[in-house]
């Protein structure tokens, strides 16, 4: 099977973004259905990429979309859960993925590429994670002759423009103590770039159809190694306190309620179990993973312009 037209979904945000970039300037034609097209005008230089307007969450405009598409990534996920119309965990997470899996079948789309997250299930302790999971399961129940589909799991997920250091790195900057909720939980970082490399392999291989992967870097760290990380690469000299597991219950009950939900208690309950691996995925995609130092120095350590050249060309695979 070869891949000639493919459709993302959340294909603006920082995964698709860079799913996008592996894709361009290949003979694949690729189409990103977004709610907000007019933002994301920077990804148009990519020669063969067109940006659709339109809302993922309507049945007739999937169906529409997908009429002339033979791929489809989904990367749509939130973070946080929300009361708007198609903007919480249960329509991003389960009911698009249903919505998804029917207009594939009605359009002929023969191959969908699902993201996940490590840790989903229908039993986990957070709702981002319940959700997530049962929206995997959706799309793995989905899978047979007419539709391939593949779902990757990955653990946190960092580089350039990620969610994750950059907040800790901007909190860093602002006080000499810095106090982090969950201090012993542990996280297995990927780079972005492995994870859009784990799609791009996938796309086409056939080993990989009806298959789970779960994406993690090389290492294994607590949230407290990894800000104690940002901070010497930033070449800051931060004191960390870690919560204990009460206080930082406490912490997400409260800071949900403030605006820009920094931290919930869902993101609390997320971090009561560890985000890490039990085995190598992503060699058996014929990649090898990159470690934090090869990438982090570079956006986090101010290093000067032509010292950065080295990760574009990491990232261009040059
Ligand atoms: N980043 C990580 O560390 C990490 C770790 C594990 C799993 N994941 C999963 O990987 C996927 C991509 O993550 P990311 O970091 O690239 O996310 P992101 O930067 O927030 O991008 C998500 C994209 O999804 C679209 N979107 C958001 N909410 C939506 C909604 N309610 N309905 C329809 N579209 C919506 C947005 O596109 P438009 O605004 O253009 O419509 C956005 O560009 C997500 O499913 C996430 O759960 C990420």
């Amino acid at each position: 099977m070869h891949s000639d037209t493919v459709c993302i979904l959340g294909g603006t945000g920082f995964v698709g973004r860079h799913i996008a970039n592996r894709l361009a300037n290949t003979d694949v034609r690729i189409k990103v259905l977004t709610g907000h097209p007019e933002r994301n005008r920077h990804l148009l230089p990519i020669p063969n990429l067109q940006l659709i307007g339109g809302n993922a969450h309507d049945e007739a405009t999937l169906r529409r979309e997908l009429a002339d598409v033979d791929t489809v990534i989904n990367l749509v996920g939130v973070l946080n859960d929300s009361n708007k119309p198609g903007a919480g965990f249960e329509a991003a997470h389960v009911e698009l993925p249903d919505k998804l899996v029917s207009a594939c079948r009605a359009s002929g789309v023969e191959r969908l590429l699902h993201m996940s997250a490590l840790g989903a299930s229908p039993e986990a302790p957070s709702r981002y994670q319940q959700t997530k999971g049962r929206g995997e399961q959706r799309i793995m129940a989905a899978h047979g002759d007419d539709l391939a589909v593949t779902v990757f799991r990955p653990s946190v997920v960092f580089g350039r423009e990620d969610n994750f250091l950059n907040t800790f790195a901007s909190m860093l900057r602002l006080a000499p103590v810095l106090v982090i909720p969950m201090p012993e939980a542990r996280f297995q970082p990927i780079y972005v770039g492995d994870v859009a490399d784990a799609f791009i392999q996938a796309m086409d291989r056939r080993a990989s159809f009806g298959q789970r992967y779960d994406l993690c870097g090389p290492e294994v760290y607590t949230l407290r190694q990894l800000v104690e990380y940002c901070a010497r690469v930033m070449g800051l000299k931060r004191r960390v306190i870690g919560l204990s597991d009460g206080l930082s219950r406490l912490q997400g009950r409260i800071m949900q309620h403030l605006p820009g939900k920094l931290y919930t208690y869902d993101n609390y309950l997320s971090a009561t179990v560890d985000n890490v691996c039990s085995g190598n995925d992503l060699a058996e995609l014929g990649i090898q993973a990159t470690g934090l130092d090869a990438v982090v120095p570079y956006y986090l350590g101010g290093r000067r312009q032509r010292q950065r050249y080295s990760e574009y060309r990491r990232l261009a695979r040059r």
